[in-house]
């Protein structure tokens, strides 16, 4: 059977950072794993590259949205290509095939009776590209995922009939268990359907950078839902919605994911896939998130780490072991140099680096380089079956996404290597004259190493590619059978010199993150940089700044909202015959009362938006620090209504 395996395709509304590029040498490594297993494997990888947030990163950096995404898509290829990169195809979703395809399965779900319209309200958090129901907004405003203040939109939509999955998709998680893994997390999966579905928006009208409707529907108002055109990638890749489609890769095998997306990986798509009449993958692997020195990476705090940085300083190959071995698939990661060089210099200059030099010194000062396998099950039967015992684990660690495990279990390769070598000492054994078996333990090491360095190559192919060159053996399918598969031992073979693989690292060889303060809130340098950098980005005409309705106005009413930690509601009269209602989070700074009949300055001409349930149809200027908020009032009195500006 062949193997199809996934990285989600990214956001191009930034540069890659060793977030994306762990997902992707997961899938790296598994495909490169299948591929000397003799499967026949499709990888696919690619960018992500509509709706509103893109939109708004383009905007920003002053660029037409296509020029923007395709800069930004280009940046995620090259720095694949040049990491090596396995992939067989890089999808992006501006791609005209595969927005035909995503027309075509939208046909397909709307014939069948899977989508239909209707109009929604709630609110939406741009950011993240979803709408959230009133009640998992944090204090009524937030968007629970990220923080940022969503905004209510209400417009008319397409829906698809995500509720009428909600029995089969329970159906499918009970009688695949391997369908989410680690299957810790299928539990919150699950939970969350059995919660109770809400039919799904998937068209939008707000913003048109986007898949356009199929001209069947006649209703070019809308655009498609990104997820529903993102998720879509996954098949359009394979030709899906071309006449000529060669849909045979599919099912996936194994599609990777972080935590943040899994629930639309786990719940949406295989949904889409069932309305579709398509099988579902087979297995939807989540991994964790990493952080820097333990703190969550972000723009803002500078300390986001770039893959080509690390690759730079300490070689991409080590950065590859490193992230894999680091942690349990799954959980969290924490990128820190000490970590990183601990590993490099112990492991993979100490136990393998270090073996590799010895064989090659002994070999040369015994024999001449030349080796044979002969005497080895002779002298080190136990050692050979502890080694095949280790290596017959390994299939079953990666299989289950295990990869820290899987290297656990091949290092004791090394361990039975090195530990060969302390007790039978070869050198003792020539000045005894038993060359035989200090050739014995030479040749069992060499083994060894071989044998390691095949089940080591998905994840660090160059490397261990150096390793078999200098054992005189292609790492290869056949090598796989024959020495992994087959357990048997190298013919009669040299060894070459090669320059050490793994330089011990003395120092740190990047510079450390900046640190943030305690409080989370970015020290004064940074807030500097940070400052001048949102300046240059931030840069409006005159006119845009005239845009906003700025009106000096007179609190007449206010009081207390119940339940809320933060809202204050307010009648404000600004001149306009009625007051407006305005909800202002300010209750931690200000009573209700200490505001009546005071001054304010009010955004005039902001859409409504509800708040807890309440309307609110302004905003007050205020200014908040590391010292609180204070609003920001006229000097001298003012009627009220008097423009700001
Ligand atoms: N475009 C969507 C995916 C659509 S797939 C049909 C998206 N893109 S993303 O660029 O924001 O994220 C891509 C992947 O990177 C996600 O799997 C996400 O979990 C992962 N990561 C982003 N930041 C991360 C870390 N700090 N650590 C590990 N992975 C993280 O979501």
């Amino acid at each position: 059977m062949s193997k199809y395996i996934t990285t989600p395709i990214y956001y191009v509304n930034g540069e890659a950072h060793i977030g994306h590029a762990y997902t992707t040498f997961i899938a790296d490594t598994m495909t490169r794993y299948e591929k000397l297993k003799g499967e026949d494997t499709y990888f696919l990888t690619g960018t992500d590259e509509h709706g509103q947030k893109i939109e708004e990163s383009a905007q920003k950096n002053g660029k037409p949205t296509q020029e923007f995404a395709d800069e930004i898509s280009a940046s995620f290829k090259n720095l694949w290509d040049e990491f090596e990169i396995s992939y067989d195809k890089f999808i992006r979703t501006t791609d005209a095939d595969h927005k035909k395809g995503v027309q075509k399965a939208f046909e397909v779900m709307y014939a069948k009776g899977d989508i239909y319209k209707d109009f929604y309200e709630g609110h939406y958090c741009v950011s993240c590209e979803t709408f959230f129901p009133e009640t998992q907004l944090e204090d009524g405003e937030f968007c629970p995922d990220c923080g940022r203040t969503t905004s209510i939109i209400k417009e008319e939509s397409y829906f698809f009939k995500l509720s009428k999955y909600e029995d089969r998709l329970l159906e499918h998680y009970a009688n695949n268990p391997d369908f989410i893994l680690p299957r810790s997390r299928a539990n919150e999966v699950i939970n969350f359907v059995k919660g109770g579905l809400r039919d799904l928006s998937v068209t939008r009208t707000s913003f048109t950078w986007g898949v356009q409707m199929p001209e069947s529907l006649n209703d070019d108002k809308h655009v498609m839902y990104v997820w529903l055109d993102a998720l879509l990638n996954y098949i359009t890749a394979l030709g899906y919605g071309k006449d000529d489609a060669d849909m045979n890769y599919w099912p996936a095998s194994t599609q990777f994911v972080g935590k943040d997306i899994l629930r639309f990986h786990a719940i949406y798509w295989p949904a889409f896939l069932m309305s579709l009449d398509m099988p579902l993958p087979k297995t939807i692997g989540a991994h964790g998130w990493w952080t820097r020195d333990g703190e969550k990476m972000s723009k803002s705090k500078g300390n986001v780490i770039s893959p080509k940085e690390v690759s730079d300083a300490y070689g991409a190959e080590n950065l590859r072991y490193f992230m894999l071995r680091e942690v349990p698939f799954g959980q969290d990661g924490d990128f820190s140099q000490r970590a990183f060089i601990d590993r490099i210099n112990s492991e993979l200059s100490n136990d393998l680096g270090n073996l590799l030099n010895r064989i090659i010194g002994m070999s040369g000062k015994y024999s001449d380089f030349e080796i044979d396998s002969i005497d080895v099950e002779k002298y080190h039967s136990k050692e050979l079956d502890a080694m095949n015992e280790a290596l017959g684990n390994l299939d079953e660690f990666m299989q289950n996404l295990q990869t820290h495990r899987y290297l656990e279990e091949l290092w004791k390769l090394f361990a039975i290597g090195n530990k060969a070598i302390e007790e039978h000492a070869p050198w003792v054994k020539m000045k005894e004259d038993k060359k035989d078996e200090a050739l014995a333990t030479v040749a069992l090491v060499a083994n060894i190493l071989a044998k390691a360095s095949i089940m080591l190559h998905p994840i660090m192919p160059k490397t261990t590619n150096i390793i078999a060159d200098a054992l005189s053996f292609e790492i290869n399918n056949e090598s796989y059978k024959d020495l992994v598969l087959g357990k048997n031992l190298l013919k009669l073979f040299n060894i070459k010199k090669v320059p050490p693989l793994f330089p011990r690292v003395e120092e740190p060889l990047m510079e450390e993150a900046p640190k943030a303060m305690p409080d989370d809130k970015p020290n004064d340098e940074m807030k500097k940089e940070l400052n001048a950098k949102k300046e240059e980005d931030n840069l409006i005409e005159i006119g845009q700044f005239f845009e906003t309705s700025l009106k000096v106005g007179v609190v007449v009413e206010a009081e207390e909202v119940p339940k809320s930690k933060k809202l204050l509601k307010l009648q404000v009269d600004l001149g306009e015959g009625t007051n407006k209602q305005v909800v202002a989070g300010i209750k931690e700074f200000y009573s209700a009362e200490s505001l009546l009949n005071t001054q304010v300055c009010v955004v005039a001409n902001l859409k409504p938006a509800k708040l807890m349930g309440m309307m609110s149809e302004g905003m007050l200027l205020a200014a908040k620090d590391e010292d609180g908020l204070c609003l920001v009032r006229p000097e001298k009195p003012k009627k009220a209504g008097t423009p700001i500006g």
